[in-house]
């Protein structure tokens, strides 16, 4: 059972993203722990974050978190490749204390696995430009063929929700069809991209689809462990949704992409 006031189970573990693409790494969250509450929030009014300046997404960053740590959250989820990159150093530094995990595109289990082709990874154009990728690749992908490339416009079709419109299969096909035959293993580096997995592979061909959603929750896990903030595995946790775009029709959309499967 939830414990009293004050107790972990009072308090939530926030998970926010540029937009939607979060809610592919809160199925994973809710599947390991499903004994917690998560409050997710989407920023799907800014969206995308993946072409903007680092400082813009930072500051959109931390006011996100700043606001779920005054809420009453006991832990933070950044399940955004590009927030992660641009803002989780700093934001680990202003809260010493809370558990903050973030997400990277899932290089080392796709260098790990064993594969006779090259690494396609596919993120957003600022994931892909800052320190924290070069730091991933230099650390996992020495001897590897890594190709990699910059989505622009993938995340605004999926915030539109509409996954099977002939424009997304279109524009996968301009970004990633040149790779087909030459890779084995594709990275999805950012969280919105599991909502496409099915469209990539139908490009793509025959490939082996990487996200770092289960490590993240692994992650999570982890740290409310440590920090002695699990809640009683015989409790039903709760997740609730909030978005910058606050109308009905796009909270229907992040429920309805909440219950497709992992
Ligand atoms: N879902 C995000 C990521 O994982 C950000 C996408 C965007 O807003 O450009 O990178």
């Amino acid at each position: 059972m939830a414990e009293g006031a004050g107790g972990p189970c009072a308090r939530f573990t926030g998970v926010f993203d540029s937009g939607v693409g979060g809610i592919s790494v809160l199925r994973h969250l809710v599947r390991e722990l499903p004994s917690e509450d998560f409050r997710f929030f989407g920023d799907s009014a800014h969206a995308p974050y993946g072409a903007k300046a680092p400082s813009e997404i930072y500051e959109l960053s931390c006011a996100i978190a700043d606001r779920m740590i005054a809420d009453g959250a006991k832990a933070l989820v950044i399940a955004c490749n590009t927030a992660t990159s641009a803002a989780a150093p700093q934001l680990r530094a202003t809260y010493p204390d809370l558990p903050i995990v973030g997400v990277e595109p899932a290089l080392k289990p796709a260098v790990l696995a064993s594969g006779t082709g090259r690494i396609l990874v596919m993120a957003t154009e600022v994931t892909l430009a800052l320190d924290k990728f070069h730091r991933l690749s230099d650390r996992w992908a020495e001897g590897t063929e890594v190709e990699t490339v910059a989505c622009n416009g993938l995340v605004e079709r999926v915030e539109r929700g509409n996954l099977d419109a002939p424009d997304v299969i279109e524009l996968l096909e301009s970004l990633i069809g040149p790779y087909r035959g030459k890779v084995d293993r594709v990275v999805l580096g950012c969280t919105h991209y599991p909502f496409v997995r099915r469209q990539i592979a139908q490009v793509l061909g025959d490939v082996r689809l990487f996200d770092g959603g289960a490590g993240t929750a692994r992650q999570l896990r982890r740290l409310l462990g440590q920090g002695g903030l699990l809640c009683d595995e015989d409790r039903q946790g709760s997740v609730s949704f909030a978005s910058s775009i606050d109308t009905p029709g796009e909270l229907e959309l992040y429920r309805r992409l909440f219950s497709q499967p992992c």
